[in-house]
């Protein structure tokens, strides 16, 4: 597992070499407590229920869970029953069955060998950290000194291996001097800004000020913010954006405003069978976490609720997308297909 330093001092995920250990995002920032999987269906079961999150996150702790499958299986049969299981905990992040897909061409035709997986599961963790510094220095080019950025959800060490998509980009252009000001939206209803990114910049030394996901309008009209700098769940092969509930009314206020988007997704993010966000399965969670908070219910006793946990961005709306193979302006199709093909060194 790549190491942690100044700019990255959080691992939400670690192989003990016997089993998983994962942070519990869900107690965070009150309490770091870990939670322990020995077997696969508790791994689906804690990406179903948020102790991990994060597309990137989703997929290495996903590759895992295909290791312990195949410690807990009979026969190949049985492994699959475990990978599909593990594949249906969440819908939205292509990187879930991006991983599984990978540790299935690992173990080839035969009974997956617990040893050669692991060794997989850890080299994907190790590459979406490089994935994530590559981006970071990509995307800091495009932020001109004294520059203010607005985030959204959690992008940082906690969804991914380490470092981050979004939140890595904003951490490069911080440690370059070159950000004025950091804003985080709070992210309701799981509050993923407020707990989680404002945790993790803390921890860091990094300023940031949160904002009530309402105010992001507001704030653009003020003129502090020059880019608005999220992750992705999915991108679909025409550019479309899957990404937090929350994203698409930003990137409309952006473009109304004049400030720009940048998207920062890996490669493993980007889904070329997915022709459009139309195509993209979007997750709906139990309403009562909207009509709650923090425990508490908020909501008039009666009163149903919506909630979907990701909006899709139309492409049209994206400035740019920052992958470890490149950035593409104004994504389409060709852009798209373009990055798939490129090596990851471009
Ligand atoms: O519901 P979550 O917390 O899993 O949603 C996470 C996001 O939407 C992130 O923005 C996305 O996964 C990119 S994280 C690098």
């Amino acid at each position: 597992m790549a190491a942690t330093d100044d700019h990255d001092t959080v691992r939400a995920i670690r192989w003990s070499g016997e089993a998983l250990e994962l942070l519990d995002q869900r107690e965070l920032p009150a309490r770091e407590t870990t939670l322990t999987c020995a077997d696969s269906a508790a791994v689906a079961d804690a990406i179903a229920a948020m102790v991990v999150r994060g597309a990137p996150a989703i997929g290495i702790t996903a590759a895992w869970g295909a290791v312990l499958a195949a410690r807990e299986a009979s026969d190949r049969t049985g492994w699959e029953a475990h990978l599909a299981h593990l594949e249906a905990a969440r819908p939205t992040a292509v990187n879930l069955a991006w991983a599984t897909a990978r540790m299935r061409r690992v173990a080839g035709e035969e009974q997956p060998d617990p040893e050669r997986l692991a060794a997989e599961a850890e080299a994907i963790h190790a590459e979406d950290v490089a994935a994530n510094r590559r981006m970071g220095a990509i995307g800091a080019e495009y932020i001109q000194p004294g520059s203010g950025v607005l985030t959204h959800c959690n992008t940082g060490s906690l969804a991914t291996g380490g470092f981050g998509t979004a939140l890595g980009v904003i951490r490069t252009a911080h440690a370059a001097g070159r950000l004025r000001s950091i804003h985080a939206g709070e992210t309701r209803p799981w509050l993923q800004g407020a707990r989680l990114t404002a945790w993790e910049l803390v921890a860091d030394g990094i300023p940031v000020e949160l904002i009530a996901d309402g105010a992001a309008a507001f704030l653009m009209a003020s003129g502090a913010v020059n880019w608005v700098i999220v992750g992705a769940d999915r991108v679909a092969a025409n550019g479309d954006v899957a990404n937090k509930i929350g994203t698409y009314s930003l990137a409309v206020a952006a473009r109304h405003h004049g400030v720009g988007l940048m998207v920062v997704a890996p490669r493993s993010t980007l889904d070329a069978a997915t022709p459009s966000g139309a195509d993209i399965p979007v997750e709906g969670r139990d309403p009562e976490e909207l009509l709650a908070c923090g425990g508490h219910r908020i909501a008039a006793e009666g009163a149903g609720a919506w909630n979907p946990v990701f909006d899709i961005t139309p492409a049209s709306l994206v400035d740019v997308l920052v992958t470890e193979a490149g950035a593409v302006e104004r994504p389409d199709n060709e852009g798209i297909a373009r990055i798939l093909a490129a090596p990851a060194s471009e």
